[in-house]
């Protein structure tokens, strides 16, 4: 038996590539197991691996990745709370709200959930999640709700003072928050795997499809369209929007929020010569007004915390004598980019960033949403190139600071990353003085 076996074994039964994690790892961790069973060698091991569902459950903890933390990817939980908000709750009497977290992992996904439509006054006792996950080990965290700092990142670390209890070892999370979530072990890929047809208002399977091969991706989005109700939103992670468009779902058009819908796509900007013109990308269907959540702003002073930032110095591009119609011209530009980005479209994406900025100059704007699509294609040199210009551009710009740091800390870097976050810290203290 050799190491192959393994690797298979592993993807017919949970889906895993292994080279989406490194053969090494996967190796390594059928080495520690081997030696945990106090097995000879791979063959015995295999032997043993074959007669145990205990030992079966135990190799799978070996190799999942568990990575999460709260409010990840948070402009999908703020769409969420916008769209389920208390006027959905007035106008679907005696419904309640059905939302799937899979794979939810340790929690802080569903959680966050909970957390967002609570403050955004959604009725949390019409709230229903299940969350799911293969991993026994992350559930029995996520069941007893205490976190330590590894699952709080970012900024804005308010939420952890409104809902959390500090205690010895950690935050705990109380049980009216905790009581929302009813959390199932299962395998996506079980062919029983929650039967029924079109159960959930929204899905999110955020950061699974990435560990999947091509086929096993197909599956999996179809067991998922399956669950999704005919109205229902579908939220993936960044990196995996793009396998969605080409498995006739259409995005929701939710700034950075990578959230779809089972429906007929949406026409393409830039058919014709839409990149040249300003023509807008169709918005939220009417029954709701459309309102911009991009995590990349309109102006620089729009940045989240920098809404009280001092202005950043004038750019050549801010400063250049444009006709008004160039200028809005230019800046559709940049909303198209926007738009295909949120479609899961980047390479349409990044080409029209690159020809706004053509055309209008060096913009810290322009740069972080260029920085944001390359990183979401997994081009991490481009990604850190144009977040570390828009930087230059604007010092305190604190997506592209957080963003930075994230994609460093990924990248093993930690103390590069801690730099950031202290300088994104300080820029928020001075702009708050
Ligand atoms: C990176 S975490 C993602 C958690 C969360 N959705 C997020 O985006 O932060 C991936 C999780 O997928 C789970 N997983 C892997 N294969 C699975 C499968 N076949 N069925 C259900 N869960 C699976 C792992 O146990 C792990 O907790």
């Amino acid at each position: 038996m050799k190491l192959d076996g393994f690797q298979q074994w592993l993807k017919d039964t949970m889906g895993l590539d292994a080279s989406t994690i490194g053969p090494t790892l996967v190796e390594r961790a059928v080495q520690r197991r081997m030696s945990a069973c106090g097995r000879a060698g791979l063959a015995d091991y295999w032997q043993w691996l074959r007669d145990s569902t205990l030992e079966q459950q135990e190799l799978i903890e070996a190799v999942v990745v568990p990575e999460t933390w709260f409010f990840r990817d948070a402009q999908a939980f703020a769409t969420l709370a916008r769209h389920f908000d208390p006027l959905w709750a007035a106008t679907h009497a005696g419904e309640r709200l059905r939302l799937l977290s899979l794979p939810c992992s340790s929690g802080e996904e569903p959680y966050t959930i909970v957390m967002s439509l609570f403050e955004a006054g959604f009725p949390i006792e019409r709230l229903d999640i299940d969350a799911v996950d293969i991993s026994e080990q992350a559930l029995g965290k996520a069941r007893r709700g205490l976190y330590g700092s590894n699952s709080f990142r970012g900024g804005d670390l308010g939420f952890r003072d409104r809902h959390f209890q500090a205690v010895a070892g950690g935050w705990q999370l109380p049980a009216s928050i905790r009581a929302r979530v009813n959390f199932i072990q299962g395998n996506v890929l079980d062919l029983g795997f929650l039967p029924g047809e079109a159960r959930y208002d929204a899905i999110f399977c955020r950061n699974l499809l990435i560990y999947f091969d091509e086929p096993t991706q197909v599956r999996t989005v179809e067991i998922l369209a399956r669950l999704l109700k005919p109205d229902g939103l579908l939220y993936v992670g960044p990196s995996e929007a793009s396998l969605l468009l080409s498995r006739g779902m259409s995005s929701a058009q939710f700034p950075m929020a990578f959230a779809f819908r089972k429906a007929a796509p949406a026409p393409n900007p830039l058919a014709g010569t839409a990149l040249q013109t300003n023509r807008r990308v169709a918005s939220e269907p009417p029954r709701r007004a459309a309102t911009p959540l991009a995590s990349v702003p309109a102006s620089p002073s729009r940045v989240s915390s920098a809404s009280q930032r001092k202005p950043a110095p004038p750019t050549p591009a801010s400063t250049s004598a444009r006709p008004a119609s160039a200028a809005t011209t230019q800046s559709s530009l940049l909303d198209t980019a926007q738009s295909l980005a949120d479609g899961g479209r980047f390479v349409e994406a990044a080409a029209a960033c690159d020809a706004y900025l053509q055309a209008q100059g060096p913009s810290a704007r322009a740069l972080y949403l260029s920085g944001l699509i390359h990183g979401a294609m997994g081009r991490d040199a481009q990604a850190e190139g144009h977040l570390r210009k828009a930087l230059y551009l604007d010092p305190c710009h604190e997506e592209a600071l957080m963003h930075l740091a994230l994609l460093l800390e990924t990248r093993g870097d930690a103390a590069a990353g801690r730099v950031l976050r202290l300088r994104a810290q300080r820029c928020r203290t001075a702009a708050s003085r």
